[in-house]
């Protein structure tokens, strides 16, 4: 199976509390993987782990095959993740919505007219054009999930980590966003502790229980 993301062994404490331990996890191209687990378990510390933001751990991490040893070797692959945190108070880097999701493209050496038309009709496809001028720390915070989301989906990234994607989104909201995770075709980790939401984006489910990762 051509894998877009491999766990080997990987273990991983925080302080002197071990959270995890000897973890394998193959998610194939354009598969959709979900997480559940108890608060606490480390979900979070894994999906991070994966995201390149974490290096204490012990064990493998490959994408697309390739051994990730420190953040040197991530940054290859950069534009290839979209990590959206379970925390996203400090994910935005501009004050309006609109600037913010075309600063993502920007990064990607986009230039200023096509980004800002690119951004635009992102916003139209998650339905949050309305928000288009508002200043992001004024925004609910469901709101600030979905321009979150948007920031990330733009860049098309080829993997896509989701750290709690509907926390603070009601159900119509999280209805378009199952619509729109189900429309795109990339390999994906979700985790959540809605069990409906993740039903209706994968059957691969896992849950991370007494230090575990075990097929739920
Ligand atoms: N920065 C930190 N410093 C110390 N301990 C931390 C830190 N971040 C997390 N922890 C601890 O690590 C453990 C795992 O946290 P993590 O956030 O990975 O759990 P989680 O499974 O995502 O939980 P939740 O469902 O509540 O989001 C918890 O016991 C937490 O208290
Ligand atoms: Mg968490």
């Amino acid at each position: 199976m051509s894998c877009s993301i491999t766990l080997k062994n990987v273990s991983y404490s925080n302080g002197s509390n071990l959270l995890f331990e000897n973890i394998n996890l193959s998610v194939g191209h354009e598969e959709k993987v979900a997480i559940i687990g108890s608060n606490g378990v480390g979900k979070s510390s894994l999906l991070r782990i994966i995201a390149g933001l974490e290096e204490s751990y012990s064990g493998e991490l490959y994408l697309f095959h390739n051994l990730i040893k420190n953040k040197k070797d991530y940054r290859n692959f950069r534009f290839e993740v979209g990590y959206l945190p379970q925390d996203i108070s400090s994910f935005f880097l501009s004050a309006t919505v609109i600037e913010d999701v075309m600063f993502s493209l920007r990064t990607t050496g986009t230039k200023k007219e096509e980004a800002y038309q690119k951004a635009l009709e992102m916003l139209e496809e998650l339905e949050i054009s309305h928000l288009k001028d508002r200043i992001i720390y004024e925004l609910s915070g469901g709101e600030q999930k979905i321009v979150a989301l948007a920031g990330i989906l733009i860049t098309k990234p080829k993997i896509l980590l989701l750290d709690e994607p509907t926390n603070a989104l009601d159900e119509s909201s999280e209805k378009r966003i199952i619509n729109i995770l189900n429309s795109i075709k990339k390999s994906m980790i979700i985790i959540s502790h809605h069990k409906s939401f993740i039903e209706q984006l994968t059957p691969t489910i896992y849950k991370l229980e007494n230090k575990k990762l075990e097929k739920n």
